[in-house]
C-alpha cells in the first residue's frame, strides 16, 4: 500500500511502499482510510521541527486527523463491524503502571510524556492506504457524516477545551444558578478566537453555539473567505491590521473567554493582557520555534491575582471529547451547511500530499483522498 512518510534523518517526505498490515490480536479493527486533513502540525513534523518516527525505524508515516472505514474485524470486537465508519483517536497510552491518566484511559492527561500519537509521535499515522488498531481508539460516526467527518479531529480540541471551560464557568462563580441561567452556557458572555485556521473556525462555531458573542481576531483582511465563514455563522471579524489589542477589548467589553489558535507566542501574549475579569484563556496551539519575544510577568501575575484569571492549556482529546464532537459537527451542519462545507477547500491525491503540506497555498483544511489511492 501507499503511505507518506517523513524520514527525518536524510530529511526526506515521500510516498513509500509498505505491506498491508493485518490484524494480529483479537480485539483488532482493519481500517481503509478514506479522508486525512492536513494542519499545522504535519506542516511543522515537515519542516522537521516536531514529530518522532517509532522506536527503531528511520521514518514516520504522518497524518492524524482522518475518516476511515473499517473493513474487517478481530473476533473480540464488540462495537463494529465491516463497512462502519470512524474516527481513530490520535493519542496511545504510556505503559507506565502508576500514571493514572492512561490507566484509566484518559492518555490525553499523561502524566509521563511516554504516550504516543499516531502520526506524530512514536507511532505510524493514517496518510496511508489502510491501518490497524484496536476498537477502543475508535469512534464510530454516522455515515451520513461521511463528507464532513474529517473536520471531527481538529474539532475535538475546540470541544475538549469548552467542555473544561464551561465546567469552570458554571461552577466557579459563587452567583451562578443554572435554574436562572439559560442552557446555554455562553449566554451573555464574550468570547474571543484568535486566529481563522480550521481550529479557530470549528473553535467559533462552537462559541457561537454556547451562547457566547463572539469576536474572530486574525491578520487577515476582507476580502477574504474565511472572514465571510466568520460572518456566516453570526460571529464578528477584526482584523489586527485595523484594530489594536487594546482598541478591541475597549469595543467587545469583557472578554471571558479567549480562544488561542495560532500557536504565535506574541499574539498570545498581547492577547492575554486583555483577557476580561474572571476570565480564562484557552491555549491550543503548539508552536515551533519562534523568535523571543518581550514578557511583562508582573503584568501577567498581577492581571491574574487581581482578576481570578484562569490560564488554561489543552491538549488532545478523549473518548467524551469525540463523541461529544460528532454531535457539535452534526449541529454546526444543520445550523450552517454551506459554511461547514466549505471549511474543506478541496480533496487531492496521495501524490499531491507533500506539496500542499510544505505551503501550496489551498482552501481552508485540505485533505487527502486516500480512497482513491489503489
Ligand atoms: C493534534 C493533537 C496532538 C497535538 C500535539 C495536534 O495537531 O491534533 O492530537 O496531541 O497536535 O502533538
Amino acid at each position: 500500500m501507499k503511505a507518506l512518510a517523513v524520514f527525518p534523518g536524510s530529511r526526506e517526505i515521500k510516498l513509500v511502499d509498505m505491506n498491508d498490515p493485518d490484524i494480529s490480536e483479537p480485539d483488532q479493527v482493519k481500517l481503509q482510510i478514506l479522508d486525512v486533513g492536513i494542519c499545522g502540525t504535519d506542516k511543522e513534523i515537515c519542516a522537521f521541527e516536531y514529530g518522532t518516527p517509532p522506536v527503531g525505524e528511520d521514518h514516520l508515516v504522518i497524518g492524524h486527523e482522518s475518516l476511515a472505514r473499517v473493513v474487517a474485524a478481530g473476533p473480540a470486537v464488540t462495537r463494529l463491524q465491516p463497512g462502519d465508519l470512524v474516527v481513530p483517536s490520535v493519542r496511545r497510552p504510556c505503559s507506565h503502571p502508576d500514571c493514572r491518566a492512561c490507566r484509566s484511559g484518559h492518555q490525553d492527561y499523561c502524566y509521563t510524556g511516554d504516550f504516543r500519537e499516531r502520526g506524530i509521535k512514536e507511532a505510524h499515522g493514517y496518510m496511508a492506504e489502510f491501518v490497524v488498531d484496536s476498537e477502543r481508539y475508535m469512534n464510530p460516526v454516522p455515515t451520513d457524516m461521511r463528507e464532513i467527518a474529517v473536520l471531527i479531529e481538529p474539532l475535538t480540541i475546540a470541544q475538549k477545551a469548552l467542555d473544561q471551560a464551561s465546567w469552570m464557568m458554571q461552577r466557579r462563580p459563587p452567583w451562578f444558578d443554572p435554574a436562572k441561567e439559560g442552557s446555554e452556557f455562553g449566554s451573555g458572555l464574550t468570547a474571543l478566537v484568535l486566529g481563522v485556521g480550521p481550529v479557530g473556525l470549528l473553535g467559533a462555531m462552537a462559541l457561537v453555539s454556547a451562547g457566547f458573542t463572539t469576536y474572530v481576531y486574525s491578520r487577515e483582511l476582507p476580502p477574504n473567505p474565511r472572514i465571510d465563514l466568520v460572518t456566516a455563522i453570526g460571529a464578528r471579524y477584526i482584523s489586527s491590521q485595523t484594530l489594536s489589542f487594546a482598541d478591541l477589548a475597549g469595543e467587545a467589553g469583557n472578554l471571558d473567554l479567549v480562544y488561542e489558535a495560532v500557536g504565535q507566542s506574541h499574539f498570545a501574549a498581547q492577547a492575554l493582557r486583555v483577557l476580561g475579569t474572571n476570565g480564562i484563556f484557552v491555549m491550543t496551539g503548539v508552536p515551533g520555534l519562534q523568535a523571543l519575544i518581550e514578557a511583562d510577568p508582573a503584568r501577567l501575575m498581577r492581571d491574574m491575582v487581581l482578576k481570578n484569571q484562569i490560564l488554561l492549556g489543552t491538549v488532545n482529546a478523549g473518548t467524551e471529547a469525540f463523541a461529544a464532537a460528532i454531535d457539535s459537527l452534526n449541529g454546526f451542519h444543520r445550523a450552517w451547511p454551506e459554511t461547514v462545507e466549505a471549511l474543506i477547500g478541496g480533496r487531492y491525491l496521495p501524490e499531491e500530499a507533500s506539496e500542499l503540506i510544505l505551503g501550496r497555498p489551498a482552501g481552508i483544511k485540505s485533505v487527502i483522498a486516500f480512497d482513491s489511492a489503489a
